[in-house]
């Protein structure tokens, strides 16, 4: 299908989040109210709460990790928003992308001027069984989990018909989590705000202050090969390999094209936007990549009018470090079966042709699953804005791209944005 124009433009005026972790002592309302207070932070001609005209909230699952449904318009309430309407979108870890693109519409289509965008979730109250069991519920409950599937195992099965089909090794996948942990060790807002040097330098000293015998550990690679620093959690996919369960909260704020200058000196206008849908992993041809990725950054580059060349860096789903190889090729950076290849030659550094998880992606920053797809918008603000302070990728980004995933691919949503300052 031909993607239709936009009957107008949309852009994006303040974003913000909370810091990602674990805190035991906050509910998604703190972490919520943390996230909007550090967007209206963010905009550079202030704003006036009572022109938001409506809130969508992306979430997974309040319900089962909090007990807690109908979490948007409490949250709106929560901020000061009510009565504007304030509604929950949920499509499982695409849910805080799925939410921008549904407020993007709605603007483009007339039918609000200002609308705010949220996503949160709050994983932790639950013990890791229960964490695990709620993720499942985004697979199909009626095959895929009385199989004995996971989301560590989805990635892992992935993973594996993908070094089978293209001979790629574990050192890759070691790779793409070494620079995501190098990249959060430089964003104040991720869970780890650690290097993989710095993980395994702090369990050396912690050792040996308990008089235990101290690993010899001497480089990333040493750490990551061993499974006493790094245990396999689904082969081939390793502790360093995996997102961790999170807290946190995003917010951005959008508007219409002609009230962009009203609100912000230098907006970032969201230029393209697709969404894609699927069945379960084994409805599909191939395990080695994601057809709804496909789909969805086809969508998007073709209503934004670029390219994958064009992109100057992305913010994409690494929920798994296999997710992130192929999602650079689903998007078009590399050929299917180079990305793997690519990443080894840090070509997806901060530095490199394609940058790819400036903030740490979702492997250190972290994956408070609702919240994920908003916060990398958040990235993208910052990136393009040239206000990413030291992990800012270099030569002044005009163009950023989201990819953000639901379940195993059932659901995938790109976003281009666009500065043009
Ligand atoms: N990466 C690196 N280190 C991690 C980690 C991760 N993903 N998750 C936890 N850790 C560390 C903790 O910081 C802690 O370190 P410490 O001992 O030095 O303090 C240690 O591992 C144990 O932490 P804990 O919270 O007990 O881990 P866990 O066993 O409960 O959880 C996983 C580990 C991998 C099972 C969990 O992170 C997970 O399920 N991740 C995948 C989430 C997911 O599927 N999301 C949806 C994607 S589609």
């Amino acid at each position: 299908m031909t993607q239709k124009k936009l009957l107008r433009g949309v852009a994006m005026v303040g974003a913000g989040m909370s810091k990602f972790g674990a805190f035991p002592d906050k509910s998604s309302r703190d972490l919520f109210v943390e996230a909007y207070q550090d967007m209206k932070a963010s905009m550079d001609k202030g704003l006036d709460p009572r022109e938001i005209q409506a809130f969508y909230m992306g979430n997974f699952s309040s319900d089962q990790f909090e007990g807690q449904a109908h979490m948007a318009p409490i949250l709106a309430s929560w901020v000061g928003l009510a009565p504007i309407p304030a509604l929950r979108v949920e499509d499982a870890c695409a849910s805080g992308g799925v939410a921008l693109r549904q407020a993007f519409m709605a603007i483009a289509a007339g039918i609000y001027d200002v609308v705010l965008v949220g996503g949160v979730e709050k994983m932790t109250d639950l013990p890791i069984n229960e964490v695990t069991k709620a993720l499942a519920s985004a697979a199909d409950t009626q095959f895929e989990i009385p199989a004995g599937f996971t989301f560590p195992g989805f990635y892992a099965t992935m993973a594996t018909a993908y070094m089978h089909q293209y001979n790629a090794t574990l050192t890759a996948f070691n790779q793409v989590s070494i620079k995501n942990h190098e990249n959060g060790s430089l964003n104040e807002k991720a869970h780890f705000g650690t290097s993989i040097k710095d993980v395994y330098e702090g369990k050396k000293s912690k050792a040996a202050a308990q008089g235990k015998p101290v690993p010899t550990w001497q480089s990333e690679k040493e750490f990551l090969a061993d499974p006493r620093g790094n245990p396999w959690i689904a082969w081939p996919m390793s502790l360093f390999d995996c997102s961790p369960v999170s807290d946190g909260a995003a917010a951005v704020l959008l508007v219409s094209e002609e009230l962009a200058s009203k609100y912000s000196d230098h907006p970032v206008f969201i230029i393209g936007s697709g969404q894609a849908s699927d069945g379960a992993l084994a409805e599909r041809d191939s395990l080695t990549h994601v057809p709804s990725a496909v789909t969805a950054a086809r969508q998007a580059y073709e209503m934004a009018g670029v390219g994958p060349n064009d992109i100057d860096l992305a913010e994409v789903h690494d929920c798994f470090t296999i997710a992130e190889i192929m999602a650079s090729e689903d998007l078009g950076f590399f050929q299917h079966g180079e990305g793997w290849k690519a990443a080894l030659d840090g070509k997806t550094a901060r530095n490199g042709e394609h940058p790819i998880n400036s903030s740490g992606g979702l492997k250190s920053k972290g994956h408070p699953v609702g919240a994920s797809g908003t916060a990398q918008a958040v990235e993208i603000w910052k990136q393009l804005r040239g206000t990413a302070g030291a992990r800012q990728v270099p030569n002044e980004p005009k163009i950023g791209l989201t990819h953000n995933v639901g379940g195993s691919g059932q659901t995938t949503v790109v976003h281009i944005f666009e500065s043009r300052s």
